[in-house]
């Protein structure tokens, strides 16, 4: 669905706003950490061996490449990341990205980062672009080091035969459902970071990346590093994001452009000499790096990763109608649902009303608690909102007026837990019956919705519940 046509967004917030110390619990940001350029110079070591021991290069359809391609999984996969090695073809043979998805926080909204892997056939690639994906690729260790739980969803794409014409970046896009491609708020490229006669440029080339490029130079400034903004237009792996209105941004310290004197002012270096000498050439090796570039650059990925992990794209309202309870008739068992394992069943002992999976709390005769429950935010923008479910009671209590056994139906706000209703032994009904209570009170609230279930020392009472709903108008 396209961005204009998402329900509602309600307290998208700038990612500033997340900066402000003493700001509500819920919008703190941990400080990025200082990545490690130690251990980004180490993953610049191994690509430099790989190169070293395939031929001297890591282009696309030759040995490098692969060998790359695995090292950077094998690393990622080792510290959490879901990875998958994507498959295509170029003119050159067969190339893979490696795309690596941390796998917490809303999926809805998620932001990435990525560099190319492949070098060009005359050389090792460790500035272009082994730079950048040694970077990324720390900066990705090091949020799982953290183990943290971002609110969005993090991902880093490695990209294949970008040298050849940015076909692996193109052919992932190309493979994104619309769903897919809608949910990616964000993608930063970083290609070529530690250029031996650095710049430091900002990419200025889409008004959607706008925010994060400022957000860049914002983070340079800080640091006391000036930067200049740079066209890329089509020269990277962000030109497919950006061809489908993703906004996107990313730096670059150069390569075959000439440093004027201003510029030499500015960040020091050589005047009237390229960014990069070696660019695409074979001196494109270890020695090829400028580490205090590398060391900033890498800083400024972290930065950037840190805080639009934490940024409030806002919520996605489900229109007034829709079932908010996930696996509501329980037909996918226990998923989206917590408490006592085992109630959630498709035991034959007793019919679900619908399909083949029900909630059979108690039943046994003894004495036991179970309960079951799902937390669901109910939008604020409701008039109304209501909670009901169908209920098959069967008892060997005898009739009278004590109730035994029991279901509550209860609702849980923070720390305070509502009873709305209570049915016993005395409700007992072997057709099912459809119970619905109003939650209207807690609009705006994210609560847990709960069936808790009693059963004295004899005589079983069985609970069965099936289709539940949460609904609003
Ligand atoms: N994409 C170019 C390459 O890999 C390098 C580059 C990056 C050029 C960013 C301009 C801007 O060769
Ligand atoms: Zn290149
Ligand atoms: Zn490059
Ligand atoms: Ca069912």
């Amino acid at each position: 669905m396209p961005k204009s046509l998402r329900y509602a967004v309600l307290g998208a917030a700038p990612v500033a706003a997340l900066l402000v110390p003493g700001g509500p619990a819920t919008a703190t940001v941990a400080a990025s950490p200082d990545i490690s350029v130690t251990n980004t110079k180490a993953h610049l070591d191994q690509f430099q061996s790989i190169a070293t021991s395939n031929g001297g290069n890591r282009s696309t359809g030759r040995p490098g490449y692969r060998a790359s391609a695995d090292w950077v999984k094998a690393k990622l996969d080792a510290a959490g990341y879901t990875t998958t090695l994507q498959q295509f073809s170029t003119s050159a043979g067969t190339s893979y990205n490696v795309i690596a998805e941390w796998p917490h926080g809303d999926a809805n909204h998620v932001v990435m980062a990525g560099s190319h892997l492949d070098s060009v056939s005359s050389g090792p690639g460790i500035n272009d672009n082994g730079s950048g994906s040694a970077g990324v690729l720390e900066v990705a260790l090091a949020y799982a080091a953290g183990g943290q739980t971002p609110k969005n969803r993090l991902r880093f794409g490695f990209w294949g035969a970008e040298e050849l014409g940015l076909v692996g970046s193109k052919y992932y896009v190309n493979n994104l459902s619309a769903a897919e491609r809608d949910k990616v708020e964000l993608y930063l490229n970083f290609d070529m970071i530690a250029s031996p006669n650095p710049g430091y440029f900002v990419y200025d080339d889409n008004p959607a990346g706008d925010g994060a490029r400022d957000d860049l130079v914002a983070y340079f400034t800080g640091k006391g590093v000036q930067t200049e903004y740079i066209d890329v237009q089509g020269r990277s792996d962000h030109a497919a994001f950006r061809s489908l209105g993703i906004p996107t941004a990313g730096t670059f310290s150069g390569a075959e452009g000439i440093k004027s004197s201003s510029q030499a002012t500015k960040w020091g270096g050589s005047a009237g000499q390229a960014f990069d000498p070696c660019y695409h050439r074979s001196c494109d090796t270890i020695s090829n790096l400028d580490l205090t570039s590398l060391d900033r650059q890498i800083d400024a990925i972290g930065h950037m990763i840190w805080s639009y992990a934490q940024k409030d794209y806002g919520s996605t309202q489900p229109p007034a109608g829709d079932n908010l309870i996930l696996n509501p008739g329980f037909e996918s068992g226990a998923v989206n649902w917590t408490g006592t394992s085992g109630p959630i069943t498709n035991n034959t002992g007793r019919p679900a009303r619908t399909g083949t999976w029900k909630l059979w709390l108690q039943g046994n005769g003894r004495s036991t608690t179970e309960n079951v429950g799902q937390s669901v935010a109910i939008p604020a923008s409701a008039a109304a909102a209501s909670l009901s479910f169908w209920i098959r009671i069967d008892t060997s209590e005898t009739t009278g007026t004590t109730a035994y056994d029991t279901v509550k139906v209860q609702v849980v706000d923070g720390s305070t837990t509502t009873t709305l209703g209570t049915l016993s032994n005395l409700n007992k009904s072997t057709s099912y019956v459809q119970k619905t209570f109003d939650l209207t009170q807690y609009k705006g609230k994210t609560v847990t919705v709960k069936f808790v279930g009693q059963e004295d020392s004899s005589l079983q009472t069985s609970f069965v519940i099936d289709d539940t709903a949460l609904t609003t108008s």
